[in-house]
């Protein structure tokens, strides 16, 4: 491999399982690895640059039946990265990957990774997108809102449309694509600085403040004609809340429910008769079920971002891979407005590369 190389770099493994919160220094270490002298033949020499933080990974952490097995103690800690090509191995071809180009794969927390080259994904990125939007507007998260709202939502003109976790990278983005569709959407955030986002930045019709002690009775007002799709992150109360504000025939997209992941016993919701009453079509979804359109998806959202529809926000950490488990702790905690990544290495000190950046 290239002298110009490091022969050892940083990782985070799992540490520690967490009973129950995520104690960065506890949960996580920081060890050092050292890199092959040489590649397989169909290996890539790979270096992460942002690192996606996302809800999910509490989960990843509870050894329990889930969509994908947890990550084992002592391992790398699970995650999704943009990465450059370093180096290639003798077998790839370079029609698929060379050196500079920019791929997206679940690296794990590291600096440098060797991965095989069926499991990185060129990034290819459209007229007036950046590499970067792959990890947030274009990313997971954001299929994520888009395959929640085609494949459940179902957002027709005019329709009441409610999202939870509105601020955050999934959230942003379904409720950017539920306005698109025509809908009237409210979104639901911590905090006035969040629900002022929502409406000044991303042309939401209103917010609620689920911080403030009202917003039962403000999501009630907001809702005189209930909610036709309701798009949940969080579960909990505000499902709850939601649940008896429910139109009927309603669809309720089940995304997340992050106000419980870190609880000891997650609890659910009391108004679940309501389903009943209303005929709700309450169904949750994985993203991965729908890995085979991505590319479709992508070019919806490309198109969007492009014609100014769909606004990207990101909010990034910097200081390297070392900030990732406090970063992760206050994504619980709402730190971020928008897709929360860590800067493992800043694009400046990317090789140049086929992409534009
Ligand atoms: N089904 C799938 O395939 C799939 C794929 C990706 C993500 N998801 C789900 O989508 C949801 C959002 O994930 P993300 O990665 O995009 O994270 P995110 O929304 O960018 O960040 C998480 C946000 O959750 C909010 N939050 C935290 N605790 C809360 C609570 N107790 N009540 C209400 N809101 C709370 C915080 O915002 P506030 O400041 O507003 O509280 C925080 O910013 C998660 O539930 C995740 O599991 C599902």
């Amino acid at each position: 491999m290239s002298a110009q190389n490091p022969t050892s770099y940083k990782q985070i493994i799992y540490a520690e399982r967490p009973d129950p919160a995520i104690i960065p220094d506890k949960t996580f270490k920081v060890q050092t690895a050292s890199l092959p002298s040489s590649l397989r033949p169909n290996e890539l020499l790979v270096r992460a640059h942002y690192l996606s933080l996302d809800a999910a990974m509490r989960s990843w952490l509870t050894a329990k039946r889930s969509y994908i097995a947890p990550v084992e103690i002592n391992s790398v800690m699970r995650g999704y990265t943009i990465a450059q090509v370093l180096d290639t191995g003798a077998a790839v071809p370079r029609t698929k990957f060379k050196k500079g180009d920019w791929v997206t794969a679940t690296t794990g927390w590291t600096e440098y990774a060797v991965i095989q080259d069926k499991w990185a994904d060129k990034v290819d990125v459209p007229a007036g997108c950046t590499p970067l939007d792959f990890m947030s507007v274009l990313g997971m998260t954001a299929l994520t809102a888009y395959f929640g709202l085609e494949e459940i939502g179902n957002v027709q003109p005019g329709e009441t449309v409610v999202v939870s976790g509105a601020a955050g990278a999934t959230g942003s983005v379904a409720g950017q694509i539920a306005k698109i569709k025509g809908g009237r959407v409210i979104g639901i955030a911590g905090g006035k600085d969040k629900c002022d986002f929502l409406t000044s930045s991303l042309g939401f019709d209103a917010a609620v403040d689920y911080k403030d002690p009202n917003w039962r009775q403000r999501l009630r007002e907001l809702t005189p004609k209930y909610i036709d799709v309701y798009f949940d992150n969080v579960g909990g109360d505000i499902l709850d809340a939601c649940l008896a504000r429910a139109a009927k025939d309603s669809r309720f997209v089940i995304c997340g429910a992050i106000s419980q992941y870190n609880a000891a016993t997650p609890k659910g919701p009391a108004n679940i008769l309501n389903v009943i009453s209303q005929r709700i079509t309450l169904k949750g979804f994985i993203v991965m079920d729908y890995a085979d359109r991505y590319d479709e998806a992508r070019k919806v959202l490309a198109k969007w971002l492009t014609e100014g529809k769909l606004q990207r926000k990101e909010h990034i950490v910097t200081g390297g891979l070392e900030k990732a488990p406090a970063a992760l702790v206050d994504l619980y905690a709402g730190g971020n407005t928008g897709k929360m990544l860590v800067e493992i290495a800043p694009l400046s000190e990317a090789l140049p590369g086929n992409a534009k950046l």
